[in-house]
């Protein structure tokens, strides 16, 4: 229960640098791991922390689209037309963060954050009562990150932060780097932080040359160590986003390993970061698991397939090299080898869809089988139903798309066209390779096709015929 001495914190995330070195047309922080936007991920860390009104990124550069892709999170958005770097993107944010005691900063561009550790960082920066707490590393190889010179080996606080490019081959040589993640006491920041210069290579304010402010102005800076250094790791280059996105996707694969899915060769799946999978499912090697993709339990999704934005029930076995996107799979049923289900495609339950079969925008009712070299597209299929080898619902004149309706328990033979729109009753029956345009009343035969002429001995006497003229 807050009360009103409980402190008014703020996150803001910095967001709104072009990324120049990543040589893209694309916004940095909507360059995806894991399947997710950089800047997603921090948002989501930081909205376990305080609640997404209390998020404010700061954004500039082609900043609609960074705006549209995160606006469904809930956060806010604060505008910093030029970037002129870190300390310039807090002030651009004066206002915004006035209502607050307390603003926790973190990097859009640094997508491992935890909550667990912005929460750690914000205790430590109210124990210590400090102006400036920043989060703190020690890597193996520091180059390219800001380092931390503290007042004494042992000591907690930060005389100032050095970044690479201006720090001396003595200061290089410091394993402990500035992680980019800071809380700030509002009132101290805003005090000082028009005492930021630009006299750096980059012309820029840097936000990391508070410490060094503060220090003149003897209030306190800290620096906490985290014990988990991969969380700060940021993504500059493209090959920094891809060591990222490896950890990212391992990370999702214990997790759901954790839960009690198996992963064969997990190195060799790429599983997005929001899929949920379910106990005792079997996810062989080489499988996509994209997007919103839910797979239940006791399930087995076999080598090559790729699943996207898709739910799929329990024990329900995809077989390999199956594309489904958008698709509901109900419990029990048999995808594949080598099925396309599109967009609006919702198997029921124990159905099989098999090989070679493409459906979009279909019901397959309960129990039903479309098994070979088939394609069902804009079609209410009832259950029961057995669609032949080489079926294919016409649903196309050119212009408009139609509708095929066909009942529970009907039999479709081989090789039919059924053009829509047209409607198959309960139980009937279509003769192989049948062209049925009208519609079929239940439990009736539909024939659509020429009537078969056979004219004994006719084979024979051609060939005589033929080896006759021969000689
Ligand atoms: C920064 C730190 C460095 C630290 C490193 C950790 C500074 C000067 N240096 O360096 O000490 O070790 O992070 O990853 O802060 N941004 C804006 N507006 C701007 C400029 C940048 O919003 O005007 C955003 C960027 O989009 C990015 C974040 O701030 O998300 C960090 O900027 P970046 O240029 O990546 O800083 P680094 O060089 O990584
Ligand atoms: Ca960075």
């Amino acid at each position: 229960m807050p009360t009103s001495n409980t402190p008014r914190i703020a996150i803001a995330i910095m967001a709104a640098g072009k990324g120049t070195r990543l040589k893209s047309k694309h916004p940095k922080v909507l360059h995806e791991v894991g399947g997710k936007p950089l800047l997603a991920h921090v948002i989501a860390a930081a909205a376990k922390v305080v609640p997404a009104a209390d998020v404010y990124a700061i954004i500039g550069h082609e900043a609609d689209r960074v705006r549209q892709a995160l606006q469904h999170t809930g956060v806010n958005f604060v505008m910093q037309e030029e970037q002129r770097g870190t300390g310039h993107a807090l002030m651009v944010a004066r206002e915004a963060l006035a209502p607050y005691d307390h603003v926790i900063v973190l990097s859009g561009d640094a997508p491992m954050i935890t909550a667990e550790t912005i929460a750690r960082l914000r205790d430590f920066h109210l124990q210590n009562k400090a102006a400036m707490t920043l989060l703190s590393a020690e890597l193996e190889n520091p180059t390219g990150y800001g380092r931390v010179l503290r007042k004494g080996a042992k000591s907690d606080e930060v005389k100032a932060i050095v970044e690479e490019k201006s720090a001396t081959p003595a200061q290089k040589k410091i394993r402990e780097i500035n992680s980019g993640f800071y809380a700030f006491g509002v009132t101290p920041l805003y005090t000082r932080i028009g005492d930021l210069k630009t006299d750096n290579p980059h012309r820029e304010y840097y936000l990391t040359d508070m410490a060094a402010v503060f220090g003149k102005a003897k209030s306190k800076v800290v620096a906490l160590k985290t014990p988990n250094p991969a969380e700060i790791l940021g993504s500059n280059t493209r090959s920094e986003m891809m060591d990222i996105d490896a950890l990212v996707r391992m990370a999702k694969c214990r997790e759901l390993m954790d839960a009690g899915a198996s992963i064969f060769y997990p190195q060799s799946c790429v599983i997005d970061a929001d899929v949920e999978v379910g106990p005792d499912t079997i996810i062989e090697p080489f499988v996509q698991l994209l997007g919103r993709t839910r797979i239940g339990s006791d399930c087995r999704i076999r080598s090559y397939s790729v699943i996207q934005n898709s739910e799929i029930g329990d024990r329900v076995l995809v077989r390999p090299g199956s594309i489904l996107d958008e698709a509901r799979v109900g419990s029990g049923a048999i995808i594949g080898p080598y099925s396309h289900l599109r967009p609006g495609s919702e198997i029921g339950e124990g159905a099989h869809v098999g090989n070679f079969v493409e459906t979009k925008k279909i019901k397959l009712g309960k129990g039903s089988k479309a098994n070979h070299l088939t394609y069902l597209g804009d079609a209410d299929i009832g259950a029961g139903v057995n669609v032949g080898a080489g079926t294919i619902t016409c649903n196309y004149d050119g212009i408009h798309k139609h509708k095929t309706e066909i009942g529970d328990n009907v039999f479709v033979g081989s090789d039919s066209t059924l053009v829509a729109p047209v409607k198959i009753g309960k139980g009937a029956y279509i003769g192989a390779a049948s062209c049925i345009t009208e519609d079929v009343p239940e439990d009736s035969l539909a024939l659509g096709r020429a009537r078969q002429t056979t004219k004994e001995g006719w084979a024979k006497s051609k060939r005589e015929a033929m080896a006759a003229k021969k000689k």
